[in-house]
This record gives C-alpha cells, structure tokens and sequence, in this order.
C-alpha cells in the first residue's frame, strides 16, 4: 500500500542523499538511470536538482517531455540499479530487457519503478546547461512512498536501506538513523 506525501515533507525522500534511479518517458519511449547527483534544493516548492550526462538517453527523453521521476530505492535494487547503469536505452527499453517492471504515474508520463520504496514526480522548471552535462531543476509534483517504509516524517531507513554510492559500484549502505539533538 502506496500513501502520497504532503510535496512540503517530501525533501525527507531524499534528503539523506541516497542514490535515487530516475525514470523518463514520453508514453511510447521509456527509461531509467541510477543518477547519482541529484538532491533536493528547496522544500515548498519542492524543487529537486539532477545533474545528467549530456545526450544520454535519460537527457533525450526529459528534454522531449520536461518531466523526470526520482525513484527511491535501496539494497533489494542494487543489482537492479547497476545493470541499469551499465546499459543506454539508446541500445533498447532497458525495463524489458532486465525484467524491471514499471508502474504508472499519477501527474507525468514517465513511468515509476514498481519496486521501488517511494518516487517523486517532476517537471521541468529549469534547464542549466554546464560542461558536459545539463542541470535540471523539477519542481515536484506528486510523491508516494509505502506505507511501512515511512515513519511519518521520515524513511525507515531500517527497512529500505538505502544505497549512497562511493564510486566504481561501491555503496554505503544506511540502515540505522540517530537523534543527536
Ligand atoms: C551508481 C551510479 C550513479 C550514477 N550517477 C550518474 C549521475 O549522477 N549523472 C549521470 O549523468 N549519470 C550517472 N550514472 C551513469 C548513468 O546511469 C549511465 O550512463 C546510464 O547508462 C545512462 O543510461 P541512459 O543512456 O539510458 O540514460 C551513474 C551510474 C551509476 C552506476
């Protein structure tokens, strides 16, 4: 069971800078990349920031549609998330080809991972084009997270245990949270 999140608290998805898979599509062409740089920059609106190689296919597909969807996922995807970074959907529908099943949206075409613990949906407020590489700026438009992964506030990192990449397919894995103040 799926409960959508007040836009305001969503930042608490993403907030601990897990590496999220995004998913693009415009109805007839799909993908999905784990992107690494993405974070959140303001809580209402909740804007969101993803850093994207230029002329990837995840690129082609957010510019044709302005909308982009943060997947949150954690350990049970690991395997799930580096096969999809190891591939282009230039080369084909990446979902098909590793048996990754997608689910709709409620507010953008792109598709959201089925499997996947929460995801926010975005559209595209603004484009920076840098060296190498394009800054999309989303603002969010709906957020979902399951039930018995969300304290009410925050993940239950216990339960979804999410993957922050080091570099060469090296994660920290976060599985415990601590109140320090
Ligand atoms: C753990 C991980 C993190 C990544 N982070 C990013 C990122 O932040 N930005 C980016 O453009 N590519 C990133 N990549 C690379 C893309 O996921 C990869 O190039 C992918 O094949 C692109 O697929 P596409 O052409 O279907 O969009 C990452 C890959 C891995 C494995």
């Amino acid at each position: 069971m799926r409960i959508t999140i007040p836009l305001t608290k969503a930042y608490h998805l993403i907030n601990h800078g897990a590496c999220p898979v995004i998913t693009t599509g415009d109805g007839q062409r799909r993908d999905a990349a784990p992107i690494n740089w993405t974070m959140p920059v303001c809580d209402d609106p909740f804007l969101i920031a993803a850093a994207i190689a230029d002329g990837n296919f995840t690129d082609t597909l957010i510019k044709a549609t302005g909308e982009f969807v943060v997947n949150v996922v954690g350990e049970a995807l690991a395997p799930a998330l580096l096969a999809l970074g190891g591939r282009s959907g230039k080369d084909g529908d990446k979902f098909d080809a590793l048996r990754i099943a997608a689910a709709p949206c409620r507010t953008v075409k792109p598709p959201r991972l089925a499997e996947a613990a929460a995801h926010i949906e975005c559209r595209v407020k603004e484009v920076h084009p840098l060296p190498g590489v394009n800054l999309y700026i989303g603002e969010a438009t709906h957020a979902e997270v399951e039930e018995d992964a969300w304290d009410g506030r925050h993940l239950k990192l216990e339960k979804i245990r999410t993957l922050h990449h080091l570099g060469g397919g090296l994660f920290a894995v976060t599985a415990s949270a601590r109140r320090y103040s």
